[in-house]
């Protein structure tokens, strides 16, 4: 049996029964459920190595691509269970470590971030056409198998010729500025040079990892701190127990709050963990969206952090960090995040974890200026302070100390709100729900102070936090002299959530166009955080492009 991938590279080796001949190096598979699988076509030597499995690593992600691969172009037959359990082993032991996660974490974290890879702008230009730099990223391989993966694009995706694979600037227009190079090679060439030197397979990171790698112990409470656009930031708690019949699986139990929105959350869920740092979960909440998880647990398993997002919108996500709860009190937040020297009196909500059981008044500090009165609602997570406000004191951030436990910059006095922004400041939608899914936006505004220089835009200038309930509009990016975009582009809803309008030609529209273009998200804030009307409103905007679908999405990740 003879099988090709084009470029005319054998992709496997031919001949089981005198042990295949494959090249040096290589990681021996261990796991007799691969072999088994799919040793019909990738044979083995006496090593146990495998024809080409041996001479990669990837994520998690990665290998379910992979695999599901193999399943729609080279009929492999696999049932559930043992493409679960072959991804487990092979993101485990051919798997990264986590410093090479770190530069692709972006793609299997479903960010949908503008990223520049800076290291070689060209290869971006040849690898990122039709799919996510973030693929490329995550994958670490020989110079062979750079090469027989480039040679497996030209074989079934022919297209990849013209779209960067032998040329340089195909589609002319704006991109990183590329050196056409006349030395003869050609742009993938140029490329699979480049990602073998710097993505191979041997690295001493990995040598690293996988010496140390173990199932990590997780089981216990850990706070939750998080934070969403547009919602604000999250505070509760999470308990994760132990499967006790497989070690890397745990069960997870989460309680949380958007002060911002006084909304309270329940989330059960259920998380593999792959690599020994690579956290994989899935849950679902009856007053919430269900979640994709993917976090990356800490060296010291102290932290664990990373999104938790949706699986059909990825763009709606929450960006959470677990910190585990020791013998001390952890302060996690204060809310809101910043008081009016003028306000007098405030109510500021407390959240952490292990508080003491009676906290008092007396034993907060929160600085100059600002001083405990009283303590209500109190639980071992949460609790209501009472402060009062002196009107000299001085604007500034406050660190939070109760006992030995402190929180860094907890709150910030302030006397006037500046500016407003709203960010992101630039920020893109697709229009879909036809023939593709609508891709969101979500804005949010923050309010500044200038800080101690007065100056606008400067290092100094305090972060005044999320303003929960700002006026929002959508106004005409004027491109052409009658646009109409705002018409038809959709509609900017509560909070500053934008969905886009349906695509497609838009019959309604001139010249049948899909409802594309481009508009300004707007802030306007008309009353002060005491409710009383500002002298003059301020407003911030932020550019929006409502575009295509995306054609190719990134592959399905999860467990
Ligand atoms: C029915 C035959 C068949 C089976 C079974 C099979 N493969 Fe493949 N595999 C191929 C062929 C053919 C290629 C080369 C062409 C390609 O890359 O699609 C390949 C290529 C690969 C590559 C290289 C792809 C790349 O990105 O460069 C990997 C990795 C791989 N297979 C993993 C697996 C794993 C893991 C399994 C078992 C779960 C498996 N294969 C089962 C036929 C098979
Ligand atoms: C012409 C479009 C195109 C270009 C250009 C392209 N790719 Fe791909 N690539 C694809 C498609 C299509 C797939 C398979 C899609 C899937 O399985 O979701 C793929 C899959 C992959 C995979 C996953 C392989 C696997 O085992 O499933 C990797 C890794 C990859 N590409 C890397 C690269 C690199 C590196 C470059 C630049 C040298 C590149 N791609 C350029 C279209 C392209």
């Amino acid at each position: 049996m003879a099988v090709l991938a084009g470029g005319g590279a054998p992709a496997v080796a031919q001949d089981a029964s005198s042990g295949a001949v494959l090249p040096d190096g290589g990681i021996p598979v261990t796991s007799d459920l691969v072999h088994r699988v799919c040793g019909t076509c990738h044979r083995a030597d006496e090593q146990r190595r495998m024809s080409r499995i041996s001479y990669q690593r990837t994520t998690p992600e990665g290998w379910q691509q992979t695999i599901r691969r193999m399943v729609l172009l080279n009929d492999l037959q696999i049932e559930p269970a043992d493409a679960r359990e072959a991804v487990r082993y092979l993101a485990t032991n051919h798997g990264l470590a986590p410093e090479e996660a770190r530069l692709g974490a972006f793609e299997v974290e479903r960010r949908n971030i503008d990223f520049y890879y800076e290291a070689d702008p060209e290869t971006q230009q040849t690898c990122n056409r039709c799919h996510s730099m973030g693929r490329v990223l995550n994958q670490r391989r020989t110079l062979e198998e750079w090469e027989l993966l480039t040679a497996m694009h030209r074989g079934y995706y022919p297209l990849a010729d013209v779209q960067g694979f032998l040329v340089g600037d195909w589609l002319g227009g704006p991109g990183p500025e590329v050196d056409d190079g006349d030395d003869g090679r050609t742009a993938v060439e140029r490329a699979v040079a480049h990602l073998a030197e710097v993505f191979p397979l041997d690295s001493a990171e990995w040598a690293s990892w996988s010496a140390n790698m173990r199932t990590p112990r997780l089981e216990g409470a850990w706070a939750l701190v998080g934070y969403e656009r547009g919602q604000g930031p999250v505070y509760g708690e999470v308990v994760v127990e132990a499967d006790p019949s497989a070690p890397d699986q745990f069960e997870t139990r989460a309680r949380y709050t958007y002060p911002a929105r006084d909304v309270n959350v329940t989330r059960t869920g259920q998380a593999l963990v792959y690599t020994g740092y690579q956290w994989r979960g899935r849950s679902t909440s009856p007053e919430h969206f269900s979640a994709r998880e993917v976090l990356f647990v800490s060296r010291d398993r102290d932290e664990i952090a990373g999104r938790w997002f949706t699986g059909a919108y990825d763009e709606r996500g929450i960006d959470v960090t677990l910190r585990r709860v020791g013998p001390e009190p952890l302060i996690t937040g204060v809310y809101p995040p910043a008081v009016s020297a003028a306000a007098g009196e405030v109510t500021l909500r407390l959240f952490g974890a292990n508080l003491p059981d009676e906290l008092d008044a007396a034993s907060i500090d929160l600085g100059a200026g600002l001083t405990v009165t009283g303590v209500g609602g109190q639980s071992s997570t949460a609790a209501t302070l009472q402060v009062t406000v002196a009107p000299d004191a001085r604007v500034g951030s406050r660190d939070l100390f109760i006992g030995r436990s402190a929180l860094t910059e907890a709150v910030t006095v302030y006397d006037e709100i500046h500016r407003l922004e709203v960010t992101p400041a630039t920020g893109l939608a697709r229009v879909g729900g036809a023939a593709f899914p609508k891709q969101f936006e979500r804005f949010e505004a923050r309010a500044w102070h200038d800080g101690p220089d007065g100056e606008s835009g400067t290092d100094d200038d305090l972060d005044l936090g999320m303003l929960p309930d700002v006026d929002w509009s959508v106004e005409e990016y004027a491109v052409t002299f009658d646009d109409d975009d705002v018409a038809f582009v959709g509609t900017l809803g509560e909070h500053g959530v934008f969905e886009p309008a349906v695509d497609g030609p838009n019959p309604e529209r001139s010249g049948e166009r899909n409802n594309v273009g481009d508009v300004w998200v707007v802030a306007t804030l008309a009353t002060g955080p005491d409710g009383s009307a500002l002298d003059r409103p301020l407003r911030a905007r932020a550019h929006l492009l409502v575009t295509v679908p995306l054609y190719i999405r990134r592959g399905e990740s999860g467990q």
